[in-house]
């Protein structure tokens, strides 16, 4: 079985090719991270994998079916869940809330609503409890008791983060893309989110797939790598590899000021 795999996958904007035929396949299990310097296509292969953008050219295959062309929530409740570059959260709304609309796609009777309106031993109210019970375990799992009923606009860059991890974990992926789960972040918060992508693999049995500015994170957590350059892929391998490739070592290393190391390049280019 091909547990996933993006094959030839083009994705035009007018005349640029954001990605240029990329191709990869993630075995079930596995940690597998995209790199590349920023514009390289690392967030338009998921937004074409989650279906946010329909590909120009090339497969998506999932549990040997190809899900190219599939909106965003049917790519979910194929299996698929992601976090965003940029935080995507309800800044008026508490951390538990947040979680919860991870877990719209199993709600039949609509978000909220359920234990809101009906009792608890009615359909709805049944679902609501086996909702919240599974909201709880993943509070849990990422430590974030303390913050259940904040307002999550207020909290910390890191904690944010995290609580846009357990909204996609709540959709109870069998993959799961994030994209740059570290950006912002300190050392410290870093070290912590490496931890945790272990966690959800080792205890979740869940496959990530992982976008990474950032070399010296990748290199840390990785099973394999494939590093991108203008859409196209230019190395793929174990971390050892990739980081030592001719074609990576030069496109880090074409876009910093002269001498800086490939495994500090996200910190020259990124907006601050
Ligand atoms: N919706 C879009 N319309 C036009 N160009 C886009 C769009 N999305 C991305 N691009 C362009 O595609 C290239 C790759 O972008 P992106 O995938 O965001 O790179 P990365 O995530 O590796 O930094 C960039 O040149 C970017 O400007
Ligand atoms: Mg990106």
């Amino acid at each position: 079985m091909t547990f996933f795999a993006v094959r030839h996958l083009t994705m035009a904007f007018g005349g640029l090719k954001a990605a240029d035929a990329v191709s990869f396949e993630i075995t079930k299990g596995e940690i597998y991270a995209i790199i590349g310097p920023n514009g390289a296509g690392k967030t338009t292969v998921f937004n074409c994998i989650n279906g946010i953008y329909p590909p120009t050219e090339g497969s998506i295959i999932f549990k040997d079916r190809n899900i190219r062309g599939l909106s965003p929530d049917r790519v979910a409740k194929a299996g698929i869940a992601r976090t965003f570059q940029n935080i995507e959260l309800f800044s008026n709304m508490n951390t538990m809330e947040n979680i919860m609309l991870g877990r719209h796609l199993f709600m039949k009777t609509g978000l909220f609503r359920g234990g809101l309106m009906w009792g608890k031993k009615s359909f709805a109210g049944k679902e609501e409890i086996e909702n919240r019970r599974r909201v709880e375990e993943i509070i849990d799992l990422l430590e974030l008791q303390t913050y259940r009923n904040k307002f999550v606009g207020a909290l910390p860059y890191g904690i944010q983060k995290k609580i846009e991890l357990g909204r996609a974990l709540a959709a109870e992926p069998e993959l799961l893309l994030l994209d740059e789960p570290c950006a912002g972040m300190n050392a410290e918060e870093k070290q912590d989110v490496v931890f945790w992508i272990k966690d959800i693999q080792d205890m979740l049995g869940i496959t990530i797939l992982l976008i990474e500015h950032d070399m010296h994170m990748v290199m840390d957590i990785s099973d394999r790598i494939l590093a991108l350059n203008f859409g196209r892929p230019i190395a793929e391998g174990s971390p050892a590899e990739v980081s030592a490739h001719p074609e990576v070592l030069a496109a880090y290393l074409g876009t910093e000021e002269a001498g800086d190391a490939p495994a500090s390049a996200g910190a020259g280019r990124r907006p601050a």
